[in-house]
């Protein structure tokens, strides 16, 4: 037998208990005359002491051990002595006097120590991915997502769902990000496409009568990656018949809690029922569809106060059809914090960011405001801009109050000034990190608007059903037509998307219509959907969680990577295992592919493989992310 006990297992009440013990060696000291070595499973660590006076053949053996040799030791359990007890260590009240110890074997020395928590350069994390999954924050990270997913069945076992897998070698679903695409070896020139989703499998299984469906779904999407996206992911997916929004939610919401509070008790939730938001005013307000909750800073408009002011920038801003907003940030800041928030902003698509500062002068009163633009502000219009900023309260709350302030087109307003909330948030410490502030963001409009290809596109997905009551306004007004969708936000991530979905033919026939995909474009790519609405479907709607994002909320991390086992760089490569490779020519003939060779840019010398993939640029507010970790760089095998 290799072991009696797991590493983890020993107690008081195992003193003088003869056990075997196998694992790693996790670290190996010397002292007074004793060979002391920690001995590791995914279970826990025991300490095994080697004693010349017990066997010479083992201390002799144990002196030579490095870490993470793989042994086994036979030994008895006994109390440690007086004053080396561990009371950190669940085995650390008692120890193992081994007699015997097996090399099962041993380990060249490794790249980077597993034994403690160490900044480890996340290249050699990935490319040495067992050995970062033999760590003790990887190993809970992977424990807790299977807890998660086990929960997850659990309670959907319980309430009639049924698990049913649908296929990986697919046709294309418009989930809004470009398709892995398969070739097929038996029909020349034709492709399967990966799933970015089971959309329409899971609204053909509810024609198919299976009334509740889910499935731990692994999707695939061709788009650039980022802390909070890879290129296959995994999604809990699900789907109801005779359902409205309501079930929909109130089943994510249940189920939700249940997993905060069973799998991460260290967390806890902002609010419940979840607050509810509609797209129009999370954007107006916070200047995303997935804002934290976690603290303040709301954007505030002031647009009609300062429609006459004779900051020329503001006045004609306005005129335009602009918006001006600011938020009002409880803090003083130096010039040179001013120019890299300045900095920001225009990274972040502003022509610039205008500030005021307030203060509170010896007397205790306020003094006048600071900061370039105050000059060229009457009083009435300061007057008014310190109410709607609520800068008093600011003042005697937090004694200062600067207004970051970005004239701009409502979109830009809304996204600079949202992206700059999301960065104060985090440079000021308003976050509390141990908050799960969960909502849901409601009524997004059915299509928006392309400017570039002039053209309606979808804003969830081309399932979604209108809103009953605005699908007269389907032709003439598409853009006010509410959708019958609902996302859920946690922390600043969308963890998850629904719909309820249209589930008679000739709606969803107008609604591609809209998207611009006529009738023969819809035959020949959604027919098969299109006649199974057809064939008596029954009405449905479900929703599909980030599983991926989710398990990295609760477990604490900043990046999906961390709560995937094998997850890939931000350019898209598998360090483990060097994918994507290039495959033998015979491989690509018999598929009658032919590799256009790309032509090389500079820092591609060292590339002998056709240009396979390349880091793309980020949206401004994951640079930071791309820039810390030197995954960002083109890392090329
Ligand atoms: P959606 O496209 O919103 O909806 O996807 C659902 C959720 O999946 C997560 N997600 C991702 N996670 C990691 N990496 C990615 N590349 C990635 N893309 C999406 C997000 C997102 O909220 N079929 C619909 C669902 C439905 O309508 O039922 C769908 O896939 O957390």
């Amino acid at each position: 037998m290799h072991r009696t006990h797991t590493c983890g297992e020993l107690r008081d009440g195992h003193i003088g208990r003869r056990v075997t013990l196998a694992g790693w060696v996790n670290r190996r000291r010397e002292h007074g005359g004793l060979v002391f070595v920690d001995l590791r499973d995914r279970y826990g660590l025991t300490q095994v002491v080697f004693d010349r006076g017990v066997s010479e053949t083992a201390f002799d053996d144990a002196g030579r051990l490095g870490n993470e040799w793989v042994v086994a030791v036979d030994g008895v359990v006994q109390a440690r002595i007086e004053g080396q007890a561990n009371d950190d260590m669940p085995t650390g009240q008692v120890e193992v006097v081994a007699d015997t110890l097996r090399i099962l074997n041993p380990a060249d020395t490794i790249p980077f120590e597993v034994a403690r928590e160490l900044n480890i350069d996340e290249v050699n994390r990935l490319k040495w991915r067992y050995l970062d999954l033999r760590r003790e924050r990887m190993r809970r990270n992977i424990e807790l997502r299977h807890r998660v997913a086990a929960r997850i069945r659990d309670y959907l076992n319980e309430r009639d769902f049924l698990d049913v897998e649908t296929p990986i070698l697919t046709r294309a679903t418009p989930e809004g990000a470009r398709d892995f695409l398969v070739p097929s070896r038996v029909h020349p020139g034709r492709f399967y496409a990966l799933p970015q989703s089971p959309q329409q499998l899971k609204q053909i299984l509810m024609v198919a009568g299976v009334d509740r469906y889910y499935q731990i779904a692994r999707c695939f999407r061709d788009e650039d990656l980022r802390a909070d996206r890879q290129l296959e992911f995994t999604q809990l997916d699900l789907e109801m018949s005779f359902v409205d929004e309501e079930d929909v939610i109130g089943l994510t919401e249940d189920l939700l809690l249940e997993i905060v509070r069973e799998e991460a008790p260290q967390l806890s939730v902002q609010a419940t029922p979840f607050p509810r938001m509609t797209y129009a005013d999370a954007m107006a307000r916070y200047g995303t569809d997935k804002p934290d909750l976690r603290f303040g800073l709301p954007l505030i408009d002031i647009s009609d106060s300062v429609a006459e002011s004779g900051f020329r920038v503001f006045s004609a801003t306005v005129a335009d059809g602009g918006r001006v907003k600011l938020i009002a940030v409880p803090a003083a800041f130096t010039r040179r914090e001013i120019d890299d928030l300045e900095a920001f902003a225009k990274a972040n698509g502003a022509a610039g960011l205008a500030w005021i500062a307030f203060d509170v002068g010896e007397d205790g009163n306020a003094v006048a405001p600071r900061g370039p633009i105050a000059k060229f502000l009457g009083e009435t219009e300061v007057t008014a801009i310190r109410a709607a900023a609520g800068v008093d309260d600011l003042l005697s709350a937090h004694g200062a109050a600067t207004l970051l302030i970005v004239a701009a087109g409502p979109t830009v307003a809304n996204e600079c000034l949202g992206r700059l909330r999301t960065r104060l948030g985090a440079d000021l410490e308003l976050i509390d990190p141990s908050v799960m502030a969960f909502c849901w963001i409601v009524d997004p409009p059915i299509v928006e608007w392309n400017e570039d290809e002039a053209r309606w596109d979808a804003v969830h997905h081309p399932f979604t059903a209108p809103r009953a009551e605005d699908v007269d306004r389907l032709d003439d007004a598409p853009g006010t037509v509410r959708a019958r969708a609902y996302d859920i936000v946690a922390n600043g991530y969308e963890i998850g998307g629904g719909s309820i979905r249209m589930h008679r033919a000739e709606l969803q026939a107008r609604v591609f219509a809209l998207l611009g995909i006529d009738e023969v474009q819809a035959e020949a790519e959604f027919g098969h959907l299109l006649e199974a609405f057809r064939f008596g479907a029954p009405p449905h709607g479900g929703i599909a969680w980030g599983f991926d994002r989710l398990v990295m909320l609760l477990a604490g991390e900043s990046t999906i990577r961390e709560v995937i086992p094998f997850p890939k760089t931000l350019t898209a490569i598998d360090l483990l295992t060097d994918a994507p490779s290039q495959v033998p020519a015979a491989s690509l003939a018999e598929l009658g592919i032919a590799v256009v060779e790309q032509p090389k840019t500079p820092d591609d010398s060292t590339s002998p493989s056709p240009k396979i993939s390349q880091a793309t640029p980020h949206a401004a507010g994951d640079t930071a992310e791309a820039n810390a970790s030197n995954l960002g760089q083109g890392v090329l095998p």
